[in-house]
């Protein structure tokens, strides 16, 4: 991959199963998308990443696979999947797959093969361990190490059958693959040639990061009042990642153009993203990073903390610093594992959500980076009043509540609270694409149900309406295609303590642009000078600001010579 595209392009994640339903069974599809096309070329995204669409028992929505090379029946078959390439394609868009082979689902033949005896040829395909030295395989405690998965439990399941234990550091529907195993890695090569062949254009990589283990799989730390242990140091950017992208680059990417490749990695260093990023080192082209996601979460998981925009601005201005030279940022608010973003950094009240939807869209889509939209940001959807745990279907959300619950002590009202305000089913409620019952999402019973604020907040009523966020994400698109400082300026951040106003510069040749965000309901003046005459690029209210006095969640983009 020798051009590099992407810097000037904005990705749009569909979620399938919440993007819109073509046969009225609950559940979106491939169909579906198609039918949608037109709205994601006049929004004006350049690729669109397709969460899982293979076969899958969806324990965890498609990212559980049971077949790498067809498609999952809810959604369609390969003939639609061609149909959807091609019409993306005829409208100037391309689409990137999502690769989940950290883990295969359990179903998958090439579990039920390793699974099924200690002699197995494929035995050593996936990571098997006997009981704890000395316990009795099966015994409470006898995990062969103490940590627990992502989604509550231990990550270890015991087979009966052959007496030992597999490690799933997501659901037990989700064994880890031993990417130690060559013969491993290279079925995962062949597949991804097999779609790249069939004309996809790249991959946005699942937990990418946690393909290389430590292999002698060493006890983790326990925190006071868990259950089970953080086992991430083992790993997490682990000995042998470098080595496997490379390996990955060399066999599947090189002599091929045109591609995008996206890491998603969560914990990852900036020192160790610059090195996945270079492109002197063939690793892949950007990495999702977690740290401005994980600002509002503090040593409690079961504790919500509000936001610190100075903290905010320090991680993503040690990002843009660190990637300044090599390498390349992605930039995202959300996708289907965050809570919506106009209700967890903006206001999603009725006087200021859509003035803060497009204030986070400024700030994000300015910084030096790709952009990510995720469906339905570009409407400034909001989270779901979610009740009770009865009203979550995330397996996330109840693993973790059974485990905080049942095993931590915690009370049922201090896990909802949080669960409400960041579960990931918040992104995952159907896309709102007009005001008729179930938002023109399904005309059947949708798997989870559409916020009911869609009767105010939809797609055909902002595709109408010249103020709306719809049509502000657009303006934004389009100016990272006519400023040229909007993808390749650089990143100065500004004002880094103030607690209100978001402000940077991006400077490219004689052009600068300054960017400012009133992360606040209340105004806020920006002492900086010299911009007195700028040019207004854009801004989010009627008003322009006077004095560099922003009303409440306004954003300005100014430019000048220089
Ligand atoms: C990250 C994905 O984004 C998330 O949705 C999934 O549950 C885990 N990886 C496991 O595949």
């Amino acid at each position: 991959m020798t051009d590099s595209w992407w810097k000037k392009s904005v990705v749009y994640q569909i979620y399938p199963r919440s993007f819109a339903d073509s046969d009225g069974d609950g559940m979106g599809d491939l169909r579906g998308i198609i039918a949608h096309l037109d709205h994601l070329a006049e929004l004006g995204v350049d690729v669109l990443w397709l969460s899982p669409v293979y076969p899958s028992p969806q324990d965890d929505n498609g990212y559980d696979i049971s077949d790498y090379q067809d498609i999952e029946p809810l959604f369609g078959d390969l003939a639609t999947f061609d149909e959807l390439l091609s019409g993306a394609h005829a409208r100037g868009m391309k689409i990137i797959m999502d690769l989940v082979v950290n883990h295969s689902s359990d179903e998958h033949p090439w579990f039920v093969e390793s699974r099924s005896s200690k002699d197995s040829p494929k035995r050593d395909w996936y990571w098997w361990r006997p009981a704890r030295d000395g316990m009795q395989p099966g015994a409470p405690g006898a995990e062969p190490t103490n940590w627990g998965s992502v989604f509550g439990g231990s990550s270890w399941e015991f087979d009966e059958k052959t007496g030992e234990y597999y490690l799933h550091l997501f659901s037990r529907k989700q064994p880890d693959l031993n990417w130690e195993n060559p013969a491993v890695r290279q079925a995962v090569y062949d597949m991804m040639r097999w779609w790249l062949d069939r004309g996809v254009d790249g991959f946005r990589m699942d937990v990418i990061n946690m393909i290389s283990k430590d292999v002698s799989l060493p006890d983790g730390r326990l925190n006071a009042g868990s259950a089970y242990a953080d086992g991430s140091a083992a790993f997490i950017g682990g000995p042998r990642l470098h080595e496997f992208l490379q390996e990955m680059h060399r066999e599947v990417f090189e002599g091929r153009d045109g591609l995008l490749t996206v890491g998603e990695m969560p914990g990852v260093t900036v020192d160790e993203a610059i090195l996945h990023t270079d492109p002197d080192r063939h690793e892949v082209d950007m990495v999702f990073q977690f740290d401005h996601v994980w600002v509002d979460r503090g040593p409690d998981p079961w504790r919500l903390l509000p936001l610190q925009l100075t903290q905010l601005k320090a991680i993503l201005g040690r990002w843009q610093a660190g990637l300044a030279e090599a390498g390349w940022n992605s930039l995202y608010w959300n996708n289907h594992d965050q809570p919506r973003v106009v209700s967890r950094y903006g206001d999603d009240s009725p006087a200021h959500r859509v003035a803060s939807a497009k204030m986070l869209g400024t700030v994000l889509h300015l910084h030096r980076g790709t952009p990510y939209v995720y469906q339905g940001e570009e409407l400034g959807m909001t989270n779901y009043p979610f009740g009770g745990i009865g009203d979550f279907r995330d397996i996330e959300a109840l693993g973790q509540y059974r485990q905080a619950v049942e095993l931590e002590g915690r009370t049922p009202e201090e896990v909802l609270t949080v669960l409400r305000a960041r579960g990931r089913d918040n992104a995952r409620t159907p896309m709102q694409w007009d005001d008729s019952p179930n938002g023109g999402f399904t005309t059947g019973t949708p798997w989870l149900p559409v916020n009911p604020n869609h009767r105010e907040i939809n797609a055909k009523a902002q595709r109408a309406d010249p103020d709306s966020v719809f049509h502000y994400y657009r303006r934004l698109i389009e100016l990272r295609k006519t400023e040229p400082a909007v993808a390749g300026g650089d990143f100065t951040m500004l004002l880094p303590d103030d607690e209100r106003l978001y402000a940077f510069t991006r400077r490219l040749g004689g052009t600068e642009l300054l960017v400012i965000g009133n992360f606040s309901g209340v105004e806020a003046h920006a002492p900086i000078d010299g911009w007195d005459g700028a040019e207004l690029v854009l801004t989010n209210l009627d008003e322009a600001p006077k004095d560099l006095t922003l009303a409440p969640w306004q954003a300005v983009i100014y430019r000048r010579s220089v």
